[in-house]
């Protein structure tokens, strides 16, 4: 077998890189270990800064986001008993949209069939080869033999367990890796939003967050201890615990209903540099994780993609390499600040169980900068919305 742009990973890094190349005549070929079915089983965020959507829409993916997706214009902060909101339209001309991870990736997969696209699932001993070489390759197991994948380029849209990151040398590689001390405990529920835009919650007793997927798909969070598993959390106790972390006057409008997915993340910014090694190129996850409070882990995948896509395509089309070569600092520049932003907006708030009298004391002085300066809630809606690719 045989393609121009390998891609590891059939999740929205992959396929949304896979589109955007096709769209320009370049062939790719996507190996995913899971099942179909799988990859769109997973739930995960659904917030898209606005170089998110247009870059779907610059891959000819963006009708339903467009028809179903939910325009937010802002978003609330709540702490000591009261709720704030950031203007993200009127600070900064843009908005985000509501539209989930599953959803983006449903609509790609639905792309690339509809182009009879290569996209091999059930893919298992992936392993990039010969990358420092004009040669790479890619060995896997599928249909029960060995195959062999000879390409150009190898992109690693593998997540961050997947193979890609470790196929650069161990000596080649500098991570850096900050872990929290709590997780996050999230459910769905087919019930009403509490608010029509997103609600997050500094309260005493931890972090809490109202958000939602449609008008009767409610997604909500609480921040937990590490050594919980779900099972240590049944729907009532997750209701009360939202209830008392959230205003009263948010409180006393929660609509609960039974929880029809549940799971615990737990909290991590992870970098790995450099995002290239000679053919190998690191997409996502495979080679950066932020925790989920700034929203930022689909939207950072995206700018990668973006940087990563256009290098390509001056590549193929112009035969000029200056994207290629640059493309590791280019992306590391923008993930370091959206790292920034995370690790802020989880400073900001969570109640960290080391934190002192002074460290409270500053976090909720944030607050209240953010719940009255116009600058400190430019400054945050700037990056919500999404920095410049
Ligand atoms: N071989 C083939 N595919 C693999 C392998 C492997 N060895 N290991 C992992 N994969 C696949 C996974 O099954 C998954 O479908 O790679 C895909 C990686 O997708 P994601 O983990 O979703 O990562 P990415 O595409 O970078 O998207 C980042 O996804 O996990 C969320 O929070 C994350 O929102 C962010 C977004
Ligand atoms: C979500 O809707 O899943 C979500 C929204 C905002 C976040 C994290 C998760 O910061």
């Amino acid at each position: 077998m045989r393609t121009q742009v390998a891609i590891i990973g059939g999740g929205p890094a992959g396929l949304l890189l896979a589109q955007l190349l096709h769209n320009h005549g370049i062939e790719t070929v996507v190996l995913e270990r899971r099942t179909r079915d799988y990859v769109l089983s997973r739930i995960r965020a659904g917030v898209l800064e606005t170089g998110f959507t247009d870059l779907m829409r610059e891959a000819g993916v963006g009708e339903r986001l467009d028809r179903e997706g939910i325009v937010h214009d802002g978003a609330k902060l709540a702490y000591q008993g009261g709720t704030f909101r950031i203007d993200f339209e009127r600070l900064t001309g843009r908005h985000v949209t509501v539209y989930g991870q599953t959803e983006v990736t449903r609509d790609l997969y639905q792309a690339r069939d509809a182009a009879s696209l290569p996209t091999l699932h059930g893919c298992s001993g992936v392993k990039p080869r010969d990358i420092d070489t004009g040669s790479p390759f890619i060995t896997f197991l599928h249909g029960g033999k060995m195959n062999r994948l000879d390409c150009d380029f190898i992109a690693g849209c593998d997540g961050f367990h997947g193979p890609s990151r470790q196929a650069i040398p161990e000596k080649a590689r500098t991570e850096h890796e900050k872990t929290y001390p709590f997780g996050w405990l999230g459910i769905l529920s087919e019930t009403p939003p509490v608010d029509d835009e997103l609600i997050y919650a500094n309260s005493p007793r931890g972090f809490a967050l109202c958000s939602m997927r449609n008008p009767n798909l409610s997604r909500y969070y609480v921040q937990c201890a590490l050594s919980d598993s779900p099972e240590d959390w049944p729907d009532d106790k997750v209701w009360d615990e939202l209830k008392r972390r959230v205003p009263e006057e948010v409180a006393e409008r929660l609509v609960t209903g039974p929880s029809i997915e549940k799971s615990i993340a737990p909290l991590r910014s992870f970098v790995c540099a450099p995002m290239r090694w000679g053919r190998l190129f690191l997409c996502g996850d495979a080679a950066h994780i932020v925790p989920p409070t700034g929203a930022k882990g689909l939207n950072t995948a995206a700018s990668d993609v973006h940087y990563l896509y256009r290098a390509l395509v001056r590549h193929y089309h112009d035969r000029d390499d200056d994207g290629l070569e640059r493309y590791s600092d280019t992306a590391l520049a923008r993930i370091w600040k959206t790292q920034r932003f995370s690790w802020w907006m989880t400073n900001l708030l969570h109640r960290f169980p080391d934190q002192s009298g002074f460290d409270l004391h500053v976090q909720q002085a944030e607050l209240a900068v953010l719940s009255e300066n116009e600058a400190a809630q430019t400054a945050l809606a700037e990056s919500y919305v999404g920095l410049p690719y």
